[in-house]
């Protein structure tokens, strides 16, 4: 049976040129390098400049990403993403960077899951293209999570870094099997009443400012591995895999012992993880586009090979993807 598919046909992604090391931040919070690493794996992030905005991150992660795809900049160009905008609360980041990405697109829109929107974004994304609603998609995943923290408080402020991945969607024709191009399954889950555990305590509503980053970090953990690897089996059942054929599993970058403890959890190679999370930190929304980039510029990622996403954040929400390349 002939099926219609929403394949990645371009994978780009945008670092800031400031890179902040564990030691930069030992000189003005009370944490070390050497514990940095070993509880997280996290050895750098990148830093935006005070004067650049969110959505310049954005762009270059598009541009890269349509430059890499099929997509040369056609007419109809529907646009959504996943990120948090600190410049503006209104209008929405989506609907600023088209104009600047390439010409006039259908429509374009902001998607909010905090460190899952790219994951939540796609899946999104894939229902346009693969219903014939859309014949090009942009999925932009891009944050300045540096603008949220809070500098004094250790236990959050070592974890995260800014940065922009972005991925083209294109329809591709496939037999309705695992051996077709292109997302496969996926599976997003939330959980309303865990929304105290990892949060941003400001807002228009409330206190009038941007607020900061407040995480209770080791129930977000625990939280995490257990879940994650549910959704990911889930994911896996949509698509109609085992987990054995997967070849490249591209998790989100919180830390590195979550990413180990998801891996054996499902009983996951070690070799097929793709890890970024120790130049890049958590960049949110971004981490798993950046991780897909690295990945296939370095020739590990190829076309054809069977990738498995996951991600969990703030709401709480998580979920996990199945596509072949
Ligand atoms: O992407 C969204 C999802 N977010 C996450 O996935 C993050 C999930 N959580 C984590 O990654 C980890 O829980 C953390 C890295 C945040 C913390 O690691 P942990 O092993 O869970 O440590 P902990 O919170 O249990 O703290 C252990 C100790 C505490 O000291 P005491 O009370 O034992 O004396 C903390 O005060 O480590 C201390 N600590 C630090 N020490 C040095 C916390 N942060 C730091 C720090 N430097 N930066």
């Amino acid at each position: 049976m002939s099926v219609t598919r929403s394949a990645v046909t371009g994978v780009g992604s945008y670092l800031p040129e400031n890179i902040v090391t564990n030691d930069d931040l030992s000189k003005f919070v009370d944490t070390t390098d050497e514990w940095i690493v070993e509880r997280t794996g996290i050895r750098q992030r990148h830093k935006a400049a005070d004067d650049q905005p969110t959505s310049d991150l954005a762009v270059q992660a598009a541009l890269r990403a349509l430059e890499g795809g099929r997509a040369h900049g056609g007419g109809h160009r529907p646009h959504r993403r996943g990120h948090h905008d600190p410049r503006h609360d209104l209008p929405v980041g989506g609907l600023h960077r088209p104009a600047q990405a390439g010409p006039p697109v259908c429509n374009a829109f902001d998607i909010q899951a905090v460190c899952s929107g790219f994951v939540y974004a796609l899946s999104v994304a894939d229902g346009f293209v693969a219903r014939g609603l859309a014949r090009c998609a942009l999925v932009i995943g891009a944050e300045e999570m540096t603008r949220l923290m809070d500098w004094t408080d250790r236990s959050t402020c070592v974890l995260f870094g800014d940065g922009a991945g972005a991925v083209v969607l294109e329809p591709v024709e496939g037999q309705g099997t695992p051996a077709d191009r292109g997302v496969l399954g996926f599976a997003l889950r939330c959980d309303g009443n865990k929304t105290d555990l990892l949060y941003v305590d400001g807002g228009p509503a409330s206190t009038g400012t941007v607020g900061h980053l407040r995480m209770a970090g080791n129930q977000v953990f625990r939280h995490a591995v257990v879940n994650i690897a549910e959704a990911v089996t889930a994911a896996c059942e949509a698509a109609n895999i085992q987990i054995s054929d997967v070849d490249w599993f591209v998790p989100h970058q919180a830390n590195q012992r979550i990413i180990k403890g998801v891996g054996d959890r499902l009983g996951l190679d070690e070799d097929k993880v793709i890890l970024t999370v120790a130049d890049h930190a958590n960049t949110s929304a971004a981490s798993i586009p950046l991780a897909l980039d690295t990945a296939v510029k370095d020739g590990r990622i190829k076309p054809g090979d069977l990738v498995l996403m996951e991600a969990m954040g703030g709401g709480l929400t998580w979920g996990a993807v199945a596509l072949r390349m």
